[in-house]
Order: C-alpha cells, then sequence, then structure tokens
C-alpha cells in the first residue's frame, strides 16, 4: 500500500481542501502516515497571502532531499495558492512572472503541481492509467467531493470560493480566481448529514461568504437566505462563518443573526485599518462611519455578538497619523480579538508597486502597539466575564468554547474521574467563568 503525507499551510480554506484531497487519496488506496514514516507522496497544500507563508515551504528544500535519499520512490506534490501562481501566472504583470520564475527555480526538488480544485489531477496521479470520472462539470464534481475530516466535532463547509473583491494587497483572487457559489442543495444537504453524524460546531466558508449567491425552486437567494435556512436544521449544533466583507453584511443578514436558533454570535468581520485614506488606497469600499454603524447595529441587535477583526499594519505609505487612526479605532471598538499581520508586498498586487514602503522595524513597532492596546482590551473583557454562567462545548480534554467561540480551560477537567469530569469531547456543559485574561478563559463545570 502507497503512504502520504500531507501538510497544510493558510486558512480555513485550504484545510477544507486537505480533508478532500485525503478522501481521494484514501479512496485510491493511500494510507497516510507522519512525515519520519519516509512516506511515497508528501503533499505540500500551500498559502501565499504573506511571504512568509511562502517562505516556509522554500525552506523544506533540506527535508524534501532527505526524504528522497531516503525513499527513493517519494514524490513531493504542491497544490494550494503558490501552486496557482506557478501553473496559471494568476496575476499577468511583469512582476508577477518574474516571481514565478524565481519560485519554480526554488522549488526543483518539487516533482508535480496540482492546482486547487483539479480532483481529476489527482485522480490520474494515483492512477495514470484510469479514465476519469468526469461525468459532469470538474468543477462541481470537485465542490462535492467528500471531506475525510479529522475532527469529529467541528466541520468546515466551503459555500464559495473564490473571491472579485481585488483589495490591492491581496493575492486570493489571483490565486483562488473569480468568485463562484455552491449549490444550495449540495450545501443544505451536507449540513443536514453533518448534523445527523453529531457533528455540533458547523463553519460555513467562503473567502467572502456575503456574497454568496444560490437558488431553489426558481427562486434567488442570497446568503441570509441559506444561513437562515440553515440554521432551521434541528439538531444539537452551533452554526457559524467566515468570512465577511463589511461592505457586503447586509441588514437582513443582522435580522438572521438576531433571530438565529443555532448561530453563534462570533463575527469575524475584517477591517484592516482604521483610516479612511487607508480604506481607501486598499480598495476596501467602505469607511469606518460604515463600519461603525454596522458595528453599532450588530451590537444592539445580536446579543452578546463578539466581533473579531483582522489588522494589516505598515501599508505602503501609511503615515504616523494614519497608524494613530487605527490605534483610536481599535480602542473605540473594543474587539473580541484582532488578527493581526504585518503587511508584505505580493508580486503581482495592485499595492505590490506602490511607493513610500514602510520599514521592517517601523512595521514591527506598529505591530507591538496595536498587540499591546488590544491584549488590555481583551484582559479587560475576558475579566468582566468572571461570575457569569456560560454553556460550553468541549473540544478537547479540559478544553471548550464558549457560544461567541472564545476557548475556555475548565478547571479540573484534565483530571477525570478525580471529581474533575468536564464532559466529553463533542458534549454541552454549564460553566461558570472563574478567570479571565488575555488569553482566554478559565471555568468551573457549575452544579
Ligand atoms: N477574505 C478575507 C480574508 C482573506 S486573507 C477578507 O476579505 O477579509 C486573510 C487576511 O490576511 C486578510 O484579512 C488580511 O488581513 C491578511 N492579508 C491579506 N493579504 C495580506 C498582505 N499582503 N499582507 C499582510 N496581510 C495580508
Ligand atoms: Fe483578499 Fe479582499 Fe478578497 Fe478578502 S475580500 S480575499 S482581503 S481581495
Ligand atoms: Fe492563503 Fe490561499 Fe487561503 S493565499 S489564506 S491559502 S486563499
Amino acid at each position: 500500500m502507497q503512504t502520504f503525507h500531507i501538510k497544510t499551510w493558510g486558512c480555513q480554506m485550504n484545510y477544507a481542501d486537505t480533508e478532500k484531497i485525503r478522501y481521494i487519496l484514501c479512496s485510491g488506496g493511500y494510507r497516510e502516515v507522519s512525515f519520519r514514516e519516509n512516506p511515497d507522496l508528501v503533499i505540500l497544500n500551500t498559502c501565499s497571502v504573506r511571504q512568509r507563508a511562502e517562505d516556509k515551504v522554500l525552506g523544506l528544500s533540506h527535508a524534501m532531499r532527505s526524504l528522497k535519499n531516503n525513499n527513493p520512490r517519494a514524490r513531493v506534490v504542491l497544490t494550494g495558492c503558490m501552486a496557482q501562481r506557478l501553473v496559471r501566472n494568476g496575476c499577468n504583470e511583469h512582476e508577477d512572472a518574474k516571481y514565478t520564475r524565481s519560485l519554480a527555480r526554488r522549488l526543483p526538488w518539487v516533482d508535480l503541481v496540482i492546482p486547487i480544485g483539479d480532483r481529476t489531477g489527482w485522480e490520474v496521479m494515483i492512477n495514470e492509467s484510469i479514465v476519469p470520472e468526469s461525468a459532469g462539470d470538474a468543477q462541481v464534481l470537485y465542490d462535492n467531493c467528500p471531506q475525510e475530516r479529522s475532527d469529529r466535532i467541528r466541520a468546515n463547509v466551503p459555500i464559495s470560493k473564490g473571491c472579485n473583491n481585488f483589495c490591492t494587497y491581496c493575492i486570493v483572487p489571483f490565486t483562488r480566481g473569480r468568485e463562484v457559489s455552491r449549490s444550495y442543495t449540495a450545501i443544505f444537504n451536507e449540513v443536514t448529514d453533518l448534523v445527523l453524524r453529531q457533528y455540533r460546531l458547523i463553519t460555513l466558508l467562503g473567502q467572502n461568504v456575503n456574497s454568496w449567491r444560490g437558488g431553489k425552486d426558481g427562486c434567488s437567494l442570497s446568503f441570509p437566505d441559506l444561513l437562515r435556512a440553515v440554521d432551521q436544521i434541528d439538531g444539537l449544533y452551533w452554526l457559524s462563518f467566515l468570512t465577511s466583507h463589511p461592505k457586503d453584511f447586509s441588514p437582513e443578514l443582522v435580522d438572521v443573526l438576531a433571530d438565529g436558533r443555532h448561530i453563534s454570535p462570533y463575527v469575524n468581520l475584517p477591517v484592516q485599518s482604521g483610516s479612511d485614506t487607508v480604506l481607501a488606497r486598499m480598495n476596501r469600499k467602505y469607511t469606518t462611519r460604515d463600519y461603525r454603524k454596522l458595528a453599532e447595529n450588530l451590537r444592539k441587535r445580536v446579543p452578546g455578538v463578539r466581533l473579531c477583526t483582522d489588522i494589516i499594519v505598515g501599508f505602503p505609505g501609511e503615515t504616523e497619523m494614519e497608524f494613530n487612526e487605527t490605534v483610536s479605532f481599535i480602542k473605540k471598538m473594543q474587539f473580541g480579538m484582532i488578527y493581526l499581520a504585518k503587511y508584505s508586498p505580493r508580486p503581482g498586487t495592485a499595492a505590490f508597486s506602490l511607493p513610500d514602503s514602510i520599514p521592517e522595524e517601523e512595521i514591527e513597532r506598529r505591530r507591538r502597539i496595536v498587540e499591546d492596546v488590544q491584549s488590555s482590551i481583551m484582559k479587560k473583557r475576558n475579566s468582566a466575564r468572571v461570575g457569569s454562567a456560560v454553556q460550553v462545548l468541549m473540544t478537547g480534554h479540559g478544553r471548550g468554547l464558549t457560544f461567541d467561540l472564545t476557548e475556555i480551560t475548565i478547571e479540573g477537567g484534565e483530571d477525570e474521574g478525580k471529581g474533575g469530569h468536564s464532559g466529553e469531547v463533542g458534549s454541552f456543559i454549564n460553566v461558570v467563568v472563574t478567570e479571565g485574561s488575555a488569553g482566554g478563559l478559565r471555568g468551573m463545570v457549575a452544579v
């Protein structure tokens, strides 16, 4: 039996792709092993969002060469967003072409590049003599490919892929292509099946879930319609979605969240910057005022909403004043969490050739300032929850998530059987919060 090992970087979408690749390989008779076992096939499911993500793959040279020494049959397959850069030269710009050539030169140990979504490519690789089951549209075949999930209680369900927004810093529209929605029926059936199989946290995934479009019985549907329909499925589960673009977060979606039965009040709404001039240069198509109004509406209408965001510091030309606007915006908004990134120039994107890049030490200084400000906000927010009663979904030994998807450690939960039962993975338990810090919550099982 041939063996494989798969390494994944990047966003949830890439992890969902990994589960599909795992399904295809396992159905083709491959067995998954650790890298130390010198597998016959190593799959690198890569990310291009920042240079660091690509550098991690480029840095595997030594490991891949020694794998090939230990197992002469071993082949290395590259897929994911770096693969798209290599096969499609997505951005069609001079800089991108140059970069693509340099990438290819630095990956001589890669034997095969398989683009994202190419189910036939995987099937042919497994068995070169097969006629791929290509009855029907290849994309639909891939979109509905089952996922071999490694988590028993949390499931990500892709509902759309690609992006049409072209934020000037972002490589995603070039690697993932234009936005395509998956069909209503496929999504609805998949979630129904997951609920039946006792998955407890189901996340609808897309680069921009708010622009999902579909149809049912001749009616056209939007994302709020889809979310409302899925939320009607009976069962014991929480429902979440990732990621939202502020410009497309409609009042109907706020209504659906306000009326939800299973919908978690966790909302990831990336703002990227708290400065209107930077937002314009990023091509985000909203202002801080639009964002603030949306946030206020969410906080008014959705009880316990936990608003989280993404911030990029050091975008080209970001002045001290623009950066300070971001810091005051963060203080004003009191986010539940910030996914903070230092700007990384991506060859082929519009921002790549912008003048006035910020020196690395300055970007790092700004990153640290945001980190410190946010850390004290989170400490304050989390400690304000001490004494409150919360429902917790157990995700591991003595670990769980509250309904707004904050991580919580259950005291004594590690010592099962010594009076410290905290419930099995997948169970919902009642907990009293005993401690809140910047890193999360601690709690005790309520009696
Ligand atoms: N579709 C989502 C996020 C996609 S990428 C959205 O629109 O928000 C995930 C995050 O990576 C982005 O929110 C952004 O904060 C960050 N990111 C994207 N490109 C980047 C770059 N060139 N440098 C630094 N951070 C970047
Ligand atoms: Fe990138 Fe912007 Fe699309 Fe998000 S919305 S994936 S940041 S281009
Ligand atoms: Fe990375 Fe591609 Fe996701 S660039 S963040 S893996 S869409």
